[in-house]
């Protein structure tokens, strides 16, 4: 295990033989929940990162567009070092609570280390999921001490994130201004498929989501999906796709048959939903009853950086998968940017909320969110009576 004397400085104080009075003792239920699930993800992406830099030689990162495989491995050993001490210190401080951590659970990463290309990835979509796993835990901790010390593992889990849109080729760098959320049963609909058993992790999953597409999944796009609960027990034309992005106040909904991807840029995450209200972009309030699966989460690269470009070339387009693995099967129907305004536009009464939640991506950046399209708080029907929008109420 790594301690670097920065890392060192935060391990102290939580550290049993180190730790003030004030961190032993019986801890809110929801506190040590938060930092058991967060120490399994730890775990997982310790395990994912030594895999992977066992698994792949200097050809295979080569093949995969890295001038040098040392470019790839450093950042990843470094990012794997960080993640085993981030597990290392969760377990202290929750045996400094007196309880014991969750151990023994057993990782099959097999379909995401094939090649380096879908193990860079499924790196890049563990990160994004690291990000909105603490991003979400912050919403239930109770303890401010504990927030701070979750909130100083969220920013370096940020920087791994940014290191892997860097590797990926074609992503931009710090994509949005903003993160979502995920809430813990979220985060399990993407990292449940990676844990094939040996421990038991209190927290009901949400329904794992694939992307089915194959290639490049761009704006325009018409995402098709595969989840255990899209079975035919419910009608698929009465299902909607949610696509939430970071600074929206609300995800985009769209009839499931029409999940056309508008002009966005940077991670999304895909819901399947039983109507067509928008979730909102906050993880306390989200509406979780009508959540048929997922999230899924994809990156749509529309503006590559000169970068990235840099660091590796010619890239396949693998990045833009599921975070379960997207799966081969149908083909992608792609339609011009222009008919997938008009799709959005037309497929539901919250299409001003969608357009304007699209806008500033594909216009003007710096005034993205609040300046452009303001706080909606119009509540009530939709025009065509689909759908009860209940304003944005995200803080
Ligand atoms: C089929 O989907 C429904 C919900 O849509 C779910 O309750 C059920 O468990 C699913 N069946 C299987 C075999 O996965
Ligand atoms: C961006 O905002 C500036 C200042 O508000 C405005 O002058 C400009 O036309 C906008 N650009 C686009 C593409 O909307």
């Amino acid at each position: 295990m790594r301690y670097s004397s920065a890392l060192f400085a935060l391990a102290a104080p939580l550290l049993a033989s180190a730790a003030p009075a004030r961190f032993y003792g019986k801890r809110a239920a929801t506190d040590i929940l938060v930092f058991k699930f967060a120490d399994v993800l730890e775990q997982l992406e310790s395990a994912f990162y030594q895999q992977a830099i066992a698994k792949f030689t200097d050809a295979d990162f080569t093949n995969a567009g890295f001038p040098s495989s040392q470019i790839a491995v450093e950042q990843f050993k470094s990012i794997q070092a960080d993640e085993a001490t981030h597990s290392v210190v969760l377990q202290a401080a929750l045996k400094s609570f007196g309880e014991a951590p969750i151990t023994g659970c057993q990782f099959n990463f097999d379909a995401a280390l094939a090649d380096v290309a879908t193990m860079a990835a499924t790196a890049r979509v563990v990160e994004n999921v690291g990000v909105t796993a603490y991003l979400g835990g912050a919403a239930l901790l109770t303890d401010p001490v504990l927030i701070t010390a979750a909130g100083a593992i969220l920013t370096v889990e940020a920087r791994h994130q940014t290191i892997l849109n860097v590797l990926s080729s074609t992503g931009t760098a710090i994509p949005s201004a903003f993160d979502f959320a995920f809430t813990p049963s979220e985060v399990l609909a993407i990292a449940a498929p990676f844990i094939t058993g040996g421990c038991d992790i209190p927290i009901p999953a949400n329904t794992p989501l694939s992307l089915t597409n194959t290639g490049t999944v761009a704006p325009g796009t018409l995402l098709t999906f595969k989840a255990s609960s899209l079975n035919g027990t419910i009608a698929e034309d009465t299902l909607f796709c949610q696509m939430l992005i970071g600074g929206a106040p609300t995800s985009i909904p769209l009839p499931l048959s029409q999940c056309v991807v508008p002009e966005i840029n940077g991670p999304v995450a895909l819901f399947i939903t039983s109507d067509g209200q928008p979730l909102l972009n906050n993880v306390r309030d989200r509406a979780q009853n009508k959540v048929i699966a997922g999230p899924a989460l994809a990156f749509i690269d529309t503006k590559p950086q000169m970068l990235s470009q840099l660091l590796r070339s010619g890239a396949a387009s693998s990045g833009s998968g599921s975070g379960s693995g997207a799966e081969a099967s149908t083909s992608t129907r792609t339609i011009s940017p222009a008919e997938a305004s008009s799709v959005i536009a037309s497929a539901s009464g919250t299409a001003e909320s969608a357009s304007a939640t699209a806008a500033p991506s594909s216009g003007n950046a710096t005034s993205s969110g609040s300046a452009t399209s303001g706080p909606n708080t119009f509540t009530g029907k939709s025009a065509d009576g689909k759908i009860t929008v209940n304003g944005w109420t995200n803080v």
